[in-house]
C-alpha cells in the first residue's frame, strides 16, 4: 500500500517445534470492515486447496477474531497502514499469523460473564493449540495460533479433493 510501512515481510514461526511448512499463503487487506470476512473466505479457499478443510471452522474463527482486533489497532493509527495474514501448513500443524503496524502487545482480560468484549483472545485461545505473539523485525506485532491438523497437506502445487 502507499504510504504504508508494509506488512512485516520475514514471518516465521515462533519455535523450532513447528516443523518445516511448504505451504504458505500471504494476504494483505486495507484496513476496512471488509478485510475480516474477506480473510475468512481467503482462509476457506486455501484450506480445502490445501486438504486442510477439517480445522477450516476453527481457523475461520481464530482469524475472524485476530483480523477483528488488528484492525482495531490499526485504524487510528495516523497513516493508513495494511493488515496481513499469514498461513502456513507443516505436516501437523496450521499456523495462523496476523500482523498489524501497531506495536502495543495484546493485552487479553478477564471479563463478566455477560461482558459483551473482551473474549476475542479467550475464543483464540481456547480454539487453538498454542498462541501468542512476536515484534518482527520490520515493525508492528504479529499475533499467532497453531491449531492440530489430521489431515495429510496437499502436495505444493496440488489442490486438495
Ligand atoms: N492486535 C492488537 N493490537 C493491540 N492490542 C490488542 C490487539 N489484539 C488485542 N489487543 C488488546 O487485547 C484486548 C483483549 O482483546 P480481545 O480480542 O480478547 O477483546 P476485545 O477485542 O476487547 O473484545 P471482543 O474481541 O470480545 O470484541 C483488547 O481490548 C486490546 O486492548
Ligand atoms: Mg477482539
Amino acid at each position: 500500500m502507499s504510504g504504508s510501512k508494509g506488512a512485516a515481510t520475514n514471518y516465521y514461526p515462533p519455535d523450532a517445534s513447528f516443523g518445516p511448512s511448504r505451504l504458505a499463503s500471504t494476504l494483505e487487506l486495507g484496513p476496512l470492515l471488509t478485510a475480516v470476512p474477506c480473510a475468512r473466505l481467503h482462509a476457506k479457499l486455501i484450506l480445502k486447496e490445501w486438504n486442510l478443510a477439517d480445522v477450516a471452522d476453527d481457523a475461520e474463527l481464530i482469524i475472524s477474531e485476530l483480523m477483528t482486533n488488528a484492525l482495531k489497532a490499526a485504524r487510528p493509527l495516523p497513516e493508513i497502514q495494511p493488515i496481513t495474514l499469514h498461513l502456513q501448513a507443516s505436516h501437523d500443524h496450521l499456523m495462523i499469523q496476523v500482523w498489524d503496524a501497531l506495536s502495543a502487545a495484546p493485552a487479553p482480560r478477564p471479563h463478566a460473564i455477560d461482558a459483551e468484549t473482551g473474549r476475542g483472545l479467550e475464543i483464540v485461545s481456547l480454539l487453538s493449540e498454542r498462541w501468542g505473539f512476536y515484534h518482527p523485525v520490520g515493525g508492528g506485532k504479529v499475533i499467532w495460533a497453531t491449531l492440530k491438523i489430521t489431515a495429510t497437506p496437499a502436495a505444493p502445487g496440488k489442490a486438495g479433493a
